[in-house]
């Protein structure tokens, strides 16, 4: 019997999707470039190998295939896409699909979107998230494309999917790029759930003096409560583990520089062309660059001094830092969905907000409890900022103290805290309704004569600046 579906690219994320779909869903075959790889995989499969044909050119991997075929890439994002898709061009037949299941900028998938629709092919875009553990036993998917194509491999796609109360976390976001452009937003929020729990994992070690275990056995209470989440998880079980050569916590001798390969900075850099406003991912991408210029900030100490970190006894509770975790986590998800609205409206998809929330309770690196709450609040109102849904606002009024207090002591001593710190602001921008930008429009108007509106009155105006400037 032929394979239901091929997969090109045996790294990490390929080989572990490729087994997933051959213990789940149909047989697939296997291609990589270096053919050892591929018999080395085939040869590890174990009991799941007669579910796996493993083929040596792309021409067996085509003729492998039962037509109408589907044939996912898990290569390196960028360049190498394309040259795979041209590669199996002149082999692949009507009806038959490509489908991009890296970590692609979107962009390039709403090219190729067209690209493909102009030659005839099919072509999807999918945002697989979970890791290598995610990939291999249940991923987060979000597909983006014709929505027929996804309608044809949905079924494969669900059955790999992770599961939230039976649900399969595999859903078509919509046309050309936005499976991926959700992805992308998935990365943002990471990389900002990540850096606020960095954040208050340093008021822990620096200001309170407490060891990486302690600090996990905290997040480890956390992840009982509303933080619920697979890396308020991780980080609990990071904190408590010990380097087997040393004895010591491993988190001690990990370097402070952050990598990335680029996601969380599209994340902001398409957040700045839609003039949506995502201050706590902007803020926790920046911290990683931040990071890694360890040099310049060994300079910095040598010049200015350390600040004193240390929390004078009793200025912070561990409850405090829970709610302004909690807190930051709400503005930095409303800040995400506000982006994705944006985006929908800019790009005229209809991204499906609540679907969105419901995609990522399972499977992926942010799935947490709360999504489930988010998805409810969007479904309810997915035009509305989260923030003010029923649930977050209550949950806000009673944690936003919390946060306010702790951003403060951190400022204080010298703690820095960039993603709670930009999502405090937010939160504080959004609740006045009177701001500061009259002044901006004063200045605009004055040195340009771009004009300002009246709150007195409706119209366009120019200030006195002749007479008085
Ligand atoms: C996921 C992750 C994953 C991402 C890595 C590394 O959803 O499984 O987002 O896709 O590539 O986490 O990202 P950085 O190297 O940018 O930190």
């Amino acid at each position: 019997a032929k394979a239901g579906i091929g997969l090109i690219g045996l790294g990490t994320m390929g080989s572990n999707l490729a087994l997933n779909i051959a213990e789940n869903s149909v047989p697939v075959a296997i291609f990589n470039r270096t053919t050892e790889t591929t018999h080395e995989f085939a040869r590890a499969a174990g009991p799941l190998a007669k579910r796996i044909v493993a083929c040596e050119t792309l021409e067996q991997l085509v003729a492998a295939i039962e037509p109408p075929r589907a044939i996912i890439l898990m290569v390196p994002a960028g360049p190498v896409v394309d040259e795979q898709v041209a590669a199996l061009r002149p082999l692949i037949e009507d009806g038959d699909m490509i489908i991009d299941a890296g970590n692609a900028n979107f962009h390039d998938t709403n090219r190729r979107a067209v690209e493909a629709a102009t030659n005839g092919e099919l072509f999807l875009g999918i945002g697989v998230s979970g890791g290598a553990e995610g990939a291999r036993h249940g991923p987060s998917i979000m597909a983006g494309g014709p929505r027929e194509a996804w309608d044809r491999v949905a079924p494969i796609f669900e059955a790999i999917a992770a599961r939230y109360e039976g649900t399969p976390c595999a859903t078509w976001m919509g046309e050309g790029g936005a499976g991926h452009f959700v992805k992308t937003v998935h990365n943002g929020i990471e990389y900002a759930d990540m850096q606020m729990i960095a954040e208050v994992y340093g008021v822990m070690r620096d200001g309170m003096g407490m060891s990486a275990p302690q600090c996990g056995q905290v997040f480890a209470r956390w992840n009982e409560g509303l933080l619920k989440s697979y890396l308020v998880e991780i980080s609990a079980r990071i904190g408590e583990a010990s380097d087997p050569e040393t004895g010591n916590p491993v988190l001690d001798i990990i370097a402070d520089r952050a990598g990335q390969k680029g996601t969380g900075r599209w994340t902001a850099i398409e957040a700045q062309h839609l003039a949506a406003p995502v201050t706590a991912i902007e803020a926790a991408v920046a911290a990683r660059n931040m990071s890694a210029a360890s040099e310049v900030r060994a300079e910095g100490e040598r010049i200015f001094g350390a600040a004193p970190r240390v929390l004078e006894n009793g200025a912070l509770s561990i409850d405090d830092l829970e709610a302004a975790l909690i807190a930051g986590k709400i503005v930095c998800y409303a800040q995400g969905f506000t982006m994705i609205a944006r985006a929908s409206a800019e790009f005229g998809w209809a991204l499906p907000l609540p679907d969105i929330a419901r995609v990522w309770r399972a499977g992926c690196i942010i799935r947490s409890s709360m999504l489930n709450d988010m998805a409810t609040a969007l479904e309810a109102n997915p035009d509305r900022n989260l923030m003010f849904a029923d649930f977050f606002s209550y949950l806000l009024k009673a944690k936003h103290p919390a946060l306010r207090t702790t951003v403060a002591a951190a400022a204080q001593n010298g703690l820095p805290m960039p993603a709670l710190t930009a999502g405090l602001a937010y939160f504080d921008i959004m609740r006045t309704e009177r701001s500061t930008a009259n002044l901006i429009q004063a200045q605009r108007d004055f040195f340009g004569a771009h004009g300002f509106e009246r709150i007195d009155r409706p119209g366009q105006y120019h200030g006195p600046w002749g007479a008085s400037g």
